[in-house]
C-alpha cells in the first residue's frame, strides 16, 4: 500500500471534456504508479450534462464531492445545446458556482510558447513568450450586484431610457491584497517582474488596486512592479509579448487578456490553468479551451492542455513535484518528436494523431 493517497474529483463536463479528461486521468494513473502514490478518482457531473440530468448545472453532490477532495480536474462545460436555457441555470453557472463554492480566488493562466509550435503563432518572429496571468477569480463584475430596472431618465435627445441592465465592478482591499500578494509571490519565483493591469485612468476600483499594490510592493523590494492600462496591455501583448512575466489583474480583465495571451502562443489547445483558494483547500485544474462541441466525439481533440493541467494539479495541490516535472517533460518530448493533434499541426514533418494516439505517445514517455 503506498503511504500517500489523494482524492481527485473529476468533472468531465460537456463536448470534448470527457475525452480530454480521460487522457489526463490515464497520465495521472501512470505517474502515480511510477512515483508510488495512490490516486482515488470520483466522477461528478456539472454543466450541460447536469442540466440534462438534474435540471441544474451544479448539483450539490458535485460541489460537496469537490470540497472533500484534494483536487478537482475539470474538462469543459457548455455548448450550443444549452444556449437557450434560462440565464440562471446556464452551464457556465457551474464554473462560477465551483469557483465561489471552493473559494478559488486565484486563477493561474500560463501562456507559454512551445518552441516547436512557434509557427502556429499568428505573430511573426516570436520566441520566448512565457507569461503567467494571475487572474482574480471570485470578485469584481462577475460577482458584483447585477440587475435590471425601468428608468424614468431621459437621453440627451429627450427620448426615454427605458429598461436598464447593470453589473457592478467592486473590490475590497482584502480581496485585492490577497491576489496581488499571489502575483508578487509568483514573480519572486520567476524573473521578478510584475505588471498590474487595470483601468485606473477611469475606474475607482482600479485606483484602489494600484494603492494596494503600491503598499504591498514594499514587502517585495526585489520585484519590479509596473502598471499598464488594460487597453494598452492588450496592444503590448501583441507588440512585445516577450517582455511580460507575471501579470496580475481583475476577474474580467484577466478573462479577456488570457484569451489573447493564449492566442499569441498559437496553442490555445495547449494551455492549462489552475484555480486556487486558501492553502490546504482543494484547487481546480482545467484546460483554458472550451468544450469545442464541433469536434466532440470525433477523436480529434487535443488533450495536452488537460494533461498539462494535471501536471499543475500534481505540483500545486499534491506537492508531487517530480511527477509534475515528468508529465511536462513527456509533453515536450512528444512535441519534439513531431507528434501533433490537428489543431497544432503545421509542418509536413508532423505526425498528426488523434486524442487517444497522442495520449499514448505521452504515456510512452512517462
Ligand atoms: C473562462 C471562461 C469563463 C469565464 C466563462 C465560461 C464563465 O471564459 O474561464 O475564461 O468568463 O471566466
Ligand atoms: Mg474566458
Amino acid at each position: 500500500m503506498p503511504d500517500k493517497s489523494y482524492k481527485i474529483a473529476v468533472i468531465p463536463g460537456d463536448g470534448i471534456g470527457p475525452e480530454v479528461t480521460s487522457s489526463a486521468v490515464k497520465v495521472l494513473k501512470a505517474v502515480s504508479e511510477k512515483f508510488g502514490f495512490e490516486l482515488n478518482f470520483s466522477e461528478y457531473k456539472a454543466g450541460g450534462c447536469a442540466i440534462d440530468e438534474f435540471g441544474i448545472p451544479l448539483p450539490e453532490a458535485t460541489l460537496e464531492g469537490c470540497k472533500s477532495s484534494d483536487a478537482v480536474l475539470l474538462g469543459a462545460v457548455g455548448g450550443p445545446k444549452w444556449d437557450k436555457v434560462d440565464a440562471k441555470i446556464r452551464p457556465e453557472k457551474a464554473l462560477l458556482g465551483l469557483r465561489a463554492g471552493l473559494g478559488l480566488y486565484s486563477n493561474l493562466r500560463p501562456a507559454l510558447l512551445f518552441e516547436e509550435l512557434a509557427s502556429a503563432s499568428p505573430l511573426k518572429n516570436v520566441s520566448n513568450i512565457d507569461i503567467l496571468i494571475v487572474r482574480e477569480l471570485t470578485g469584481g463584475i462577475y460577482f458584483g450586484e447585477h440587475g435590471r430596472y425601468d428608468s424614468s431618465e431621459l437621453l440627451s435627445d429627450g427620448s426615454s431610457k427605458g429598461t436598464v441592465a447593470f453589473d457592478t465592478e467592486s473590490y475590497s482591499v482584502a480581496e485585492i491584497e490577497r491576489i496581488v500578494r499571489e502575483g508578487f509571490r509568483y514573480a519572486m519565483g520567476r524573473s521578478k517582474k510584475l505588471t498590474l493591469v487595470d483601468k485606473a485612468n477611469v475606474l475607482e476600483s482600479s485606483r484602489l488596486w494600484r494603492e494596494v499594490a503600491e503598499k504591498i510592493s514594499s514587502e517585495y523590494p526585489e520585484v519590479a512592479l509596473d502598471y499598464l492600462y488594460v487597453d494598452n496591455c492588450s496592444m503590448q501583448l501583441i507588440n512585445r509579448p516577450e517582455t511580460f512575466d507575471v501579470i496580475v489583474t481583475s476577474n474580467m480583465f484577466g478573462d479577456i487578456l488570457s484569451d489573447e495571451a493564449g492566442m499569441i502562443t498559437g496553442s490555445i489547445g495547449m494551455l492549462p490553468s489552475a484555480s486556487l483558494g486558501a492553502p490546504g483547500t482543494p484547487g481546480m485544474y482545467e484546460p483554458v479551451h472550451g468544450s469545442a462541441p464541433d469536434i466532440a466525439g470525433t477523436g480529434k481533440a487535443n488533450p495536452l492542455a488537460t494533461i498539462l493541467s494535471a501536471a499543475m494539479l500534481l505540483r500545486w495541490s499534491l506537492d508531487e513535484t517530480e511527477a509534475a516535472d515528468l508529465v511536462e517533460e513527456a509533453v515536450k518530448k512528444t512535441l519534439k518528436d513531431g507528434f501533433r493533434t490537428v489543431d497544432i499541426a503545421s509542418g509536413d514533418s508532423d505526425t498528426v494523431l488523434g486524442t487517444e494516439e497522442i495520449t499514448a505517445k505521452v504515456l510512452e514517455r512517462i
